[in-house]
């Protein structure tokens, strides 16, 4: 029997997926009609196996992917972090990278200057701005690519599992300062996971299953439902 966990209704989603499927050139079918909302300024996770569409959900919320069938609609600026930071990390310094995101907006270099340094204050690493790319840590490279999202000032984002290649001291910080940074800037996250820790921190979370979302609610209810199915 499924379960529904009935404690958490979404009024005013910053996130709408409705009914997409999406199958890859090769005809392999990875999302079937898959539906969420994630509310606005709220931090959601999305929970699967390896290989249920996680990742490419979250390409097709970005525009890097186009569903072959059904609609995505969000509210504001979308930014996304990368299991990998070194993907994402393209010039030599800390302020650099941060500034290079904001070219297309034609700023002053006054303009510049305050967005990268209200950046990397939101995430506590100011005195890093002069620090070169290669001698940072895995855990301070994805709250640079978080700054980033935050210079660029977006609304939500998207995280596909950050916290992959850290160590457990700095996976902890991660998810305690995107779950801060929800709260502070009404920022909208979906984080996706597969550590069912991390689960704690969230508003709510999806669970997704054969590129379809088979359940979702409180981090209480994703809990107890994953530990069923475990046994
Ligand atoms: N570029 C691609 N071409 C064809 N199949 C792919 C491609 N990328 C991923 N897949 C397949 O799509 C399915 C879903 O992958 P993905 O979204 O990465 O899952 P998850 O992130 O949940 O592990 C998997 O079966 C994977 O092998
Ligand atoms: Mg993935």
């Amino acid at each position: 029997m499924k379960l529904k966990d009935k404690t958490i209704k979404v009024t005013h989603p910053a996130i709408l997926v409705e009914d997409i499927c999406f199958n890859w050139p090769n005809g392999s079918q990875v999302l079937r009609s898959c539906s969420l909302k994630v509310p606005k300024g709220e931090f959601w996770m999305l929970l699967g196996t390896n290989g249920s569409g996680k990742s490419t959900l979250l390409r097709l919320l970005a525009k890097l992917l186009s569903p072959q069938s059904g609609t995505i609609h969000f509210e504001g600026k979308i930014g996304f972090v990368f299991q990998n930071p070194d993907h994402q990390l393209v010039m030599p310094t800390v302020g650099a990278d941060i500034a290079f995101g904001l070219v297309e907006e034609r700023l002053s270099q006054l303009q510049i200057r305050h967005r990268v340094e209200d950046a990397l204050s939101a995430v506590n690493l100011l005195e890093l701005q002069r620090r070169p790319i290669y001698a940072l840590s895995g855990g301070q490279k994805q709250r640079i690519a978080i700054a980033g999202a935050i210079a660029r000032n977006c609304d939500i984002l998207l995280l596909d599992e950050p916290t992959a290649l850290l160590d457990p001291d700095s996976q902890l910080d991660l998810v305690t300062q995107v779950q801060s940074l929800v709260k502070k800037r009404g920022i909208t996250a979906l984080w996706v996971t597969h550590r069912l820790n991390e689960l704690d921190y969230s508003d709510g979370a999806f669970l997704l299953d054969k590129g379809q979302v088979v359940d979702q609610g409180s981090p209480e209810f994703l809990k107890q439902r994953l530990i069923k199915d475990s046994f």
